[in-house]
C-alpha cells in the first residue's frame, strides 16, 4: 500500500478517536449513524468514502456504509428500489441527475433548501450544479464533486518510450494507435459493459457533433435529430475503437481496464475521471505515471457527471443529522479532501485551482470558464431518467455485439430509445 494511504489509516485509527473525544466532551454525544447507500466500491472510491467518513465523524455524524458493488450504479439503483418498496429507505443515497427528480416526485427526497441557504450555496456552488440539484424551486441534494466524462487517460512511460504525444484529434489518435499496436501494446483498454460503451459513445459523439448538436440529441432528445448523417461517424468510430486492440472484447469491470494502464498492457483508456482516482489509489501519480487529456475533439468541452447525495424520508426521522451531513460534505475543506482522492473536482467555485493535480485543474478550469461548453452525461443520468439511459445503452451494446446491424438501423433504434418513458 502507498505510504500516504497507510498514514491516512493510521491517523484515522489512532488520532481520530482522540480528536473526537475532545469534541464529544464539548458538543457531541454519540455520533449518530446515517446509513448511506452508494456504489463506490473500487479502491479509489473506498478511499474517497473514508475521507467523507472522517470529515463527518469530526462533526458528530457517523457514516454507516451500505455499498453495493457494480460500476455505474446498476445494482445500487435496484437495491434502492427494493428498499423503498419494502418501506425501508436508507437515510441517504447516491442519487444523481435526473433520477433525483424522479424520486422527489414520489415524495422520497428531503428538501435541503435551509442548508443551502445557511451555507450560501447560491454563492459558492457552480450554477450548473445548483440547477441540477434544484427541483420546483427546492434544493434536493448535496453536491459532492464533478466528474469529467470526456477524459482520455494515457500511460506516460509508454508514450515517452515510444516518442508519442497524447492525441488531440482522431487522426492523431489513429497514428498513435497504430504505433502502439506495432509494439504489441493495446492502444485502448475496452469493456463491453453497456454503461461503459455508453460512456465512451457520448464522449465520441460530443467530439463529432459539438456541444450545440449534443444538446439537441441528448438533452432535448428530438427523435428526428438522431436520423441525420452526422451520427454515422460517431457510431462507426465507436465500432472502430472497440476493434483496434485486436482482441475479442468482453464485459469486464472498469477497474480491470484501469489495471491495464498501470501494467502497460494497454496505453489509453476513455473513462470518467474516477479512473484517475483509481490509478492514484494504486500509487500512480498524474504528474509522473499517467496523464489525462480531453477525448479527441472535445478540448475545452466538459461532459459532466455530478455526484450528489440525497437525504431520504424514512421512519427514523433523523432530519437534523441528515442536514448536518449535507452541510459537512459541501464545505470547501471536505470537497477538497474528498475530490482529491475520488478523481473529480469540487462543485464549488471558490477553491484555488492551483491546489489541484493537473487533470483536476484542467477539468475544474474548463468547468469554471466564463464561456464554458458544459454538457450533461446521459450514461451517468445527468440528462435523462434511468429508463432512457438504459434503453440507449442497450441499443449501443447491441450495435457493437452484432456486426450485422447497419448504422441506419442503430440510428432508428436510438431515435426510439431517446424517447423512452
Ligand atoms: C458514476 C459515478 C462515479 C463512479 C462511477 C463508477 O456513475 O458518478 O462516482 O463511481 O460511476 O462506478
Amino acid at each position: 500500500m502507498n505510504p500516504v494511504h497507510v498514514s491516512q489509516r493510521v491517523i484515522r485509527l489512532f488520532f481520530l478517536p482522540a480528536l473526537l473525544g475532545a469534541q464529544c466532551a464539548s458538543s457531541l454525544a454519540q455520533p449518530l449513524p446515517i446509513d448511506v447507500l452508494h456504489w463506490w466500491t473500487s479502491a479509489g472510491e473506498r478511499l474517497a468514502v473514508e475521507q467523507l467518513h472522517t470529515q463527518l465523524l469530526l462533526n458528530g455524524v457517523r457514516w454507516k456504509d451500505v455499498a453495493i458493488p457494480g460500476g455505474g450504479g446498476m445494482a445500487a439503483v435496484k437495491v434502492l428500489k427494493s428498499r423503498v418498496l419494502m418501506g425501508d429507505p436508507p437515510d441517504t443515497a447516491q442519487l444523481i441527475g435526473a433520477t433525483l427528480k424522479d424520486w422527489d416526485d414520489v415524495g422520497l427526497v428531503m428538501p435541503l433548501t435551509a442548508v443551502a441557504s445557511r451555507q450560501q450555496w447560491a454563492q459558492t456552488v457552480f450554477p450548473t450544479v445548483l440547477n441540477l440539484i434544484t427541483y420546483k424551486g427546492v434544493v434536493i441534494a448535496a453536491p459532492l464533486g464533478i466528474h469529467r466524462i470526456n477524459t482520455l487517460l494515457y500511460n506516460r512511460h509508454v508514450f515517452v518510450r515510444l516518442g508519442l504525444l497524447p492525441p488531440t484529434n482522431w487522426e492523431e489518435f489513429a497514428v498513435v494507435a497504430q504505433k502502439l499496436s506495432g509494439q504489441g501494446i493495446k492502444p485502448l483498454a475496452w469493456s463491453d459493459e453497456a454503461w461503459q460503451i455508453a460512456t465512451v459513445f457520448e464522449a465520441v459523439l460530443l467530439g463529432e457533433v459539438g456541444p450545440k448538436r449534443y444538446r439537441e440529441l441528448i438533452v432535448n432528445r428530438k427523435s428526428s435529430a438522431w436520423l441525420s448523417p452526422d451520427i454515422d461517424k460517431a457510431l462507426e468510430r465507436l465500432r472502430w475503437l472497440r476493434t483496434i486492440s485486436g482482441e475479442v472484447p468482453r464485459e469486464r469491470p472498469w477497474t480491470e481496464s484501469a489495471r491495464e494502464i498501470t501494467s502497460e498492457t494497454a496505453a489509453m483508456f476513455i473513462m470518467g475521471d474516477w479512473a484517475k482516482g483509481e490509478l492514484m489509489a494504486w500509487g500512480a501519480s498524474p504528474e509522473r505515471d499517467f496523464g489525462c487529456v480531453a477525448v479527441p475533439g472535445t478540448r475545452q468541452m466538459h461532459l459532466y457527471s455530478v455526484d450528489t447525495l440525497a437525504m431520504l424520508r424514512n421512519a427514523r426521522k433523523r432530519t437534523a443529522t441528515q442536514e448536518k451531513l449535507a452541510e459537512v460534505v459541501t464545505t470547501a475543506q471536505s470537497q477538497l479532501a474528498y475530490n482529491r482522492i475520488k478523481g473529480s473536482v469540487p462543485a464549488r467555485n471558490d477553491i484555488d485551482p492551483a491546489s489541484l493535480d493537473p487533470c483536476a485543474r484542467d477539468s475544474w478550469t474548463a468547468f469554471a470558464a466564463r464561456d464554458a461548453a458544459l454538457v450533461p452525461s446521459l450514461a451517468h443520468r445527468m440528462a435523462a431518467d434511468e429508463a432512457t439511459k438504459d434503453a440507449v445503452a442497450q441499443v449501443l451494446w447491441r450495435f457493437l455485439i452484432n456486426p450485422q446491424m447497419q448504422v441506419n438501423e442503430a440510428k432508428r433504434r436510438l431515435a426510439l430509445a431517446v424517447r423512452s418513458p
